[in-house]
């Protein structure tokens, strides 16, 4: 262990040892630009004597997996919270299909790196990986800040992302895409949904990957995911398609359960925020 205080070393050689499956919390070794947004959430453990308890993978993705961890205090029952881990992949794996569309306007400072990713070496797809992380941990904090339902953000190291965790005990919450909601409950969703996307227009973002699988439903309350694709509308040449793109395919769902779902007017009524 190298990046905690004295204060906390003791904690740390206390007679507590990590066991198989876990770790020591990250959250000790993170910068306060590595963490969410303030305030931190009362539910989050930060001792630095806390443990990460890997309890299994939630879903496996085509770039990233998402595993669910409990961080806790040994012995303290009152110091437990679960969280996601999303884990973008690096070098051995496919390409990301969200790349060239999505980088447009977003600019790589380090042109090694560039030809890099260009090239897709195994240094490339390691700096992909993390570029992903960087994008998606931001977006969460953006809509976060914003005010916006997504899982609240709490810490990035490289390719690893830990969030809040969504569900009840250790069940995920289903997507929007597993529901079989009769109308009355569709529409109470689709105007979630209609508000949670004029809340990112006016901030000048479309969610660039919208659909029923990036939208979980828990408790009644639709909550944002999957945001490394965050799009600004107005800086990216294809904004606007793809703000168009994402009313499409989510009207086109609340349209299958009997929803007056107009993208057009959709469309409309957001660009209207930007411009
Ligand atoms: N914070 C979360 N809490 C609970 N489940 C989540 C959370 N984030 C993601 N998931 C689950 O993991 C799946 C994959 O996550 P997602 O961010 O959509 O990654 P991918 O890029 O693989 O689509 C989601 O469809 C959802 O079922
Ligand atoms: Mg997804």
């Amino acid at each position: 262990m190298s990046l905690f205080d004295e204060s906390t070393a003791s904690l740390r050689f206390s007679t507590h040892q990590p066991g198989p499956g876990q770790r020591w919390s990250t959250w000790p070794s993170t910068t306060p630009t590595q963490r969410g947004p303030r305030p931190h959430p009362d539910w989050l453990v930060v001792s630095a004597a806390a443990f990460d308890t890997e309890l299994g993978i939630v879903k496996t993705g085509k770039e990233a997996d998402l595993h669910l961890l409990e961080r806790a205090v040994p012995d303290d029952p009152t110091a437990t919270c679960l969280l996601a881990a999303k884990r973008y992949r690096g070098p051995g794996t496919t390409d990301f299909h969200r790349s060239a569309a999505y980088q447009e306007g977003r600019r790589m400072r380090n042109t090694r790196d560039t030809r890099a990713v260009a090239r897709g070496s195994a240094h490339g797809r390691a700096v992909s990986a993390e570029r992903w992380a960087i994008a998606e941990f931001e977006g969460l904090c953006t809509l976060s800040q914003l005010g916006l339902p997504v899982p609240y953000p709490v810490q990035i190291s490289g390719t690893e992302i830990l969030m809040e965790f969504i569900g009840d005990g250790t069940r995920a919450a289903a997507r929007l895409a597993q529901h079989r909601p009769g109308r009355a409950e569709a529409e109470d969703w689709f105007e979630q949904v209609v508000r949670i996307l004029h809340g990112l227009a006016r901030a000048g973002f479309a969610h660039g990957d919208l659909s029923a699988y990036n939208l979980l439903v828990h408790r009644g309350q639709v909550v944002v995911i999957d945001l490394p694709q965050l799009v600004d509308i107005a800086a990216n040449p294809n904004g606007a398609a793809m703000l168009q793109r994402d009313c499409h395919i989510i009207c086109d769902w609340f349209a299958r359960h009997g929803v007056a779902a107009d993208e057009d007017l959709l469309f409309t009524d957001l660009i209207s925020e930007v411009f």
